[in-house]
């Protein structure tokens, strides 16, 4: 069956085209990060005109890389799969609306996607040719961790369709604190790949950043600590975004000093919550899976402690229409059914 994906939580309008859950025809994504780069994060009035301004076209677009005509897409297109939570509100209903008037312009089915759970799924899903039928036991039962701009959630995760929330952060996101912490040394935005690249010519062990843990039971996150380290650091006790740097700060050490406290983090969380779900794999996915520190770190703690880690390919790992598509096509197959009452939910509840 052929699925058309749509995806506008946030800052990239995205339209997919994918076979049988899995191969992957079309996935265009526009991002509107020049719209937002200025601001230093994303300003949701701005993203939301954004959406309805590119969705239509993106449509055409996905069709014509998958050479389908589109007068031709009633008779092709089997379900119409979209993600209505969590994320921006106004971003949420554009991509909403349009999955709903295609879905009656063409009479098909469609259903509503968890944005979060559709990152889990992308790991299972090949960027490229040859696309292999993912099968789910390789995968489950698992650990997911979702590390983005907008979650950073944990799951026991049971199946594609069946995730329980074990921890999420307090505070900012994994992604948000990268983006801060670029913004506090000038780095530019987004900031994960900026921070990551400056890390990369300086040393992790010269300026060493809080690692917050909670409890030691807990399998929540806080980054909002490490974020107001960083800025003291930089400009200061006490001081301002807005403040020069002091004298003498080295941007690649800080850099480094902050993505290397993240990750052991991020690590330390996920080999905790392995350990209690008894489960031999985990699955880590979202735009800060692109990190190049955080996939060495889960490499060595495979290793060394026998656990399977699965990611998705590097251009999957952020926001894209594909993998809302994909575990569309699982939710209708798992007899998920939406009618055109779906609304959209800024959050995703525990
Ligand atoms: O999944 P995504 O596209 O959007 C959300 O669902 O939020 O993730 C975007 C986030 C941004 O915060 C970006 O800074 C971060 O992922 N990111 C990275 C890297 N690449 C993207 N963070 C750390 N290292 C990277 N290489
Ligand atoms: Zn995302």
């Amino acid at each position: 069956m052929l699925v058309l994906g749509i995806e506008s939580t946030c800052d990239e309008t995205g339209v997919a085209l994918v076979e049988d859950g899995h191969r992957i025809l079309a996935n265009d994504v526009l991002s509107q990060v020049p719209l937002h780069e200025r601001f230093g994060g994303v300003v949701p009035e701005i993203a939301s005109r954004a959406h309805v301004e590119a969705i239509t076209r993106l449509v055409e677009k996905a069709f014509a890389g998958a050479g389908i005509p589109v007068e031709d897409a009633p008779s092709r297109v089997g379900l119409i799969a979209v993600a209505h939570r969590p994320g921006l509100i106004g971003s949420l209903l554009v991509g909403l609306t349009a999955a709903k008037s295609l879905a009656l312009a063409w009479r098909k089915p469609f259903v509503g996607v968890d944005h979060v759970h559709a990152h889990i799924y992308s790991a299972a899903m090949r960027a490229e040719p040859p696309f292999e039928p993912p099968r789910e036991e390789d995968y489950f039962p698992a650990v997911s961790l979702v590390v983005s701009g907008g979650h950073t959630s944990l799951y026991a995760s049971a199946g594609w369709t069946s995730h329980d929330l074990i921890g999420s952060t307090t505070d900012d996101a994994a992604g948000e604190a990268f983006d801060k912490a670029a913004l506090i040394l000038g780095l530019g935005y987004p900031g994960g790949p900026a921070v990551s690249r400056a890390a990369l010519s300086g040393s992790a062990d010269r300026v060493r950043f809080p690692r917050t843990l909670l409890e030691p039971d807990s399998l929540d996150f806080s980054f909002s600590g490490i974020k107001t380290a960083v800025l003291y650091h930089v400009k200061g006790q006490n001081s301002s975004r807005a403040r020069t740097p002091r004298e003498g700060i080295d941007v690649a050490d800080v850099a480094a000093g902050f993505e290397a406290a993240v990750v052991d983090v991020l690590v330390e969380k996920l080999r905790r919550a392995v350990a209690r779900e008894g489960v031999p794999r985990a699955i880590v996915a979202g735009g800060v899976a692109a990190n190049r520190r955080l996939r060495e770190r889960l490499r060595e703690l495979g290793e060394r402690e026998g656990i399977q880690v699965h990611y998705p390919a590097l251009s999957l790992c952020t926001d894209n229409a594909a993998m809302i598509a994909g575990l569309g096509h699982r939710l209708h197959e798992a007899g998920v059914r939406h009618d055109h009452s779906l609304d959209a939910y800024p959050m995703t509840t525990r």
